[in-house]
């Protein structure tokens, strides 16, 4: 038996309240020009006092819950991408896993920053392919707001808060769909996950405090330029290992759906892959940064616009602090 896992529903939540780049201006040396120029980001959504990631994540799962039409009862697993959890333990799934009324299995955070969702996606799709788990709630959520240091216009013009998740179920697929021409697998459901790190470059992108560290919270500091440099590189070699491992092509991608950090890089990527950019799906200029839920954000958009249609190709893809990088292949 080939079990595999199946997307099966999709859902989002951003805090209410907008923040322009304009109000940013307003308090800070930057500019909306600059800004846009720079990033292609125009405003993002931050949480209100009091509102935790367990809020925007209990939404958002709730959502894809009730996309999927499964009971929460039915879920024997809830996987959380943040680096900005309520509180250093326990686990924010646990809370989460409370709040949505889930009785089985179990509940953990990864942290993987901006590369979270697509960890997320691999520990999820490897439960699911050893029988281990059938029903996972995989949640990408963040209060980036709460870690960024808003004097320092380098980083904080740059993230905004949000959450987004995907219920993945185990399936036996259909044997026909998936023989194929070419080895291409048509069936529905992730096809393969691909994951890496660099810790020689943990310097690039961090937080500059932890329980260990200082006891504090701390701040994110960031080498831009470093970064950007390193992204456009780590991201097409990616997604080029994701589509020899499945024996395809740049053609063949239906929907890129990126993590979100700036419009150029995702033009860059595209650029390097000789992919129109017609084809990425781009929230960045209405979300910002929102870490390890840009990508299921910006999923739940397009499945729910309807681009993204059953039998479509798409590809997940992200680069964070670590660095961390990492893509799925999944056939919808
Ligand atoms: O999600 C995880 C991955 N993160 C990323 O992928 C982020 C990757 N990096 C980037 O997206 C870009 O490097 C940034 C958007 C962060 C910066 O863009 P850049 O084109 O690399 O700018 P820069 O850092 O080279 O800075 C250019 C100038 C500097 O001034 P000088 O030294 O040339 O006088 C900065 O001080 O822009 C200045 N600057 C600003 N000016 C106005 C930096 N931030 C701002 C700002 N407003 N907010």
């Amino acid at each position: 038996m080939n079990i595999r896992s199946e997307i099966v529903g999709c859902g989002s939540y951003l805090p209410e309240r907008i923040v322009t780049n304009d109000e940013l201006s307003s308090k800070l040396e930057t500019t909306d020009e600059w800004i846009q120029s720079r990033t292609g980001i125009r405003q993002r959504h931050l949480a209100a006092d009091g509102e935790l990631t367990s809020d925007l994540a209990l939404k958002a799962a709730e959502r894809a819950l009730e996309h999927a039409g499964i009971p929460a009862t039915e879920v024997d697993m809830v996987v959380l991408a943040t680096t900005t959890p309520d509180n250093t333990f326990p686990a924010t799934a646990t809370k989460v896993q409370h709040r949505l009324g889930m009785i089985n299995g179990a509940a953990f955070d990864i942290q993987a920053v901006c590369s979270g969702f697509v960890y997320g996606l691999a520990i999820a799709d490897n439960f699911i392919k050893t029988g281990q788990c059938k029903t996972v709630v995989l949640i990408g959520a963040e209060t980036f707001s709460r870690i960024l240091d808003w004097e320092d216009r380098t980083t904080c013009v740059l993230f905004g808060d949000g959450a987004g998740a995907v219920v993945l179920r185990a399936s036996e697929g259909d044997p026909e769909a998936n023989a194929g021409e070419a080895g291409h697998n048509r069936g529905p459901g992730i096809l393969s996950t691909h994951l890496h790190s660099d810790g020689a470059t943990n310097d690039l992108l961090y937080v500059d405090g932890g329980p260990s560290s200082t006891q504090t919270v701390g701040h994110v500091r960031m080498n831009g330029r470093e970064v950007f440099r390193h992204a456009v590189t780590n991201l097409a070699a990616i997604v080029e290992e994701a589509l020899d491992a499945n024996g395809m092509s740049p053609d063949d991608i239906d929907w890129i759906v990126p993590h979100q950090a700036n419009k150029r890089i995702l033009d860059g990527t595209a650029r390097k892959l000789g992919l129109p950019v017609e084809k990425i799906v781009i929230t960045v200029e209405r979300h910002a940064n929102t870490s390890a839920a840009s990508i299921p954000l910006a999923l739940d958009e397009a499945v729910r616009d309807g681009r993204i249609k059953k039998g479509d190709l798409v590809l997940m893809e992200a680069m964070g602090g670590g660095l961390t990088w990492g893509a799925g292949l999944v056939r919808w």
